[in-house]
């Protein structure tokens, strides 16, 4: 059985008090809670206070991308090795926003899935159209190209230690989610692939979260989906209230 992961992703967000408020809130509205994988994604200036905090909780600490050089002249960026040193798990590599506005590309989201897999960090591998994509019959072949690119050349138990976040562009941010149906639809065609790319086994240990406009409301009823995993939540993970309510509609 898969054990499904909701993640926060807080993107731009949240000053060091605020996301240790934030965090510590969650804490505790999410004590005891087993059978779900946990983890929040504050921004790196908080990763530090935000680790101290989660520290022995259910909670696991996830970053919002990395670079894939260990050290050298690369100014601005962020390595592996310091977010293992930070307390991290899990790292969000590939999301729409840094593909739309960081130049992201396949070959670069699979060098940092390769460089994050290098050091037991698992990446959280995000998909997705856009919306003139999905309008043009495109969905399933710009999909085909973010898994296929993402995962080039890992093998089967460097594939398991990937998530892989489904998120169609037009659902982000804009509280336009996708019907459990759409949602249900892209999960089973990436299962698929991932059977006939690795094999049935590995197809069916993958985790694969929803992400786009998710909410307490509508979380329910897209993880009763056979091949919704959980969710990958942006601006609903900004309330400790509300994302606890998702976290247990996963349960
Ligand atoms: P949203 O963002 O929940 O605010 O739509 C999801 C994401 O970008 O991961």
């Amino acid at each position: 059985m898969r054990t499904p992961i909701i993640a926060g992703n807080w993107k731009l967000n949240k000053t060091i008090s605020e996301a240790v408020a934030l965090t510590t809130e969650l804490r505790d509205l999410v004590a005891g809670s087993k059978g779900v994988e946990i983890v929040v994604a504050p921004p790196f200036t908080a990763l530090d206070a935000v680790s101290k905090v989660v520290n022995g909780s259910n909670i696991r600490l996830a970053a919002q991308d990395v670079y894939w050089e260990d050290s050298g002249a690369f100014t601005g960026e962020v390595s592996v090795p310091m977010l293992k040193d930070i307390g991290c798990d899990y790292v969000i590599i590939g999301h729409s926003e840094r593909r739309q506005y960081f130049a992201e590309t396949n070959q670069t989201v699979n060098q940092k899935v390769q460089a994050a897999l290098s050091h037991n960090l698992k990446p959280i591998l995000c998909v997705g159209e856009l919306l003139e994509e999905r309008e043009a019959g495109h969905t399933e072949k710009v999909v085909e190209s973010h898994v296929t690119g993402g995962i080039k050349g890992l093998i089967e138990t460097e594939l398991l230690s990937c998530v892989i976040a489904y998120e169609p562009v037009w659902a982000i941010g804009t509280g336009k989610t996708a019907t459990p149906d759409q949602a249900q639809d892209v999960h089973k065609y990436i299962r698929d692939l991932i059977t006939n790319t690795y094999s049935k086994d590995v197809a069916s240990q993958i985790c694969i979260q929803y992400g786009g406009s998710v909410k307490p409301e509508n979380a329910a009823e897209l993880m009763t989906q056979p091949d919704v995993d959980g969710a990958l939540v942006g601006g609903a993970s900004l309330n400790a209230e509300s994302f606890a309510q998702i976290v247990k509609h996963a349960l």
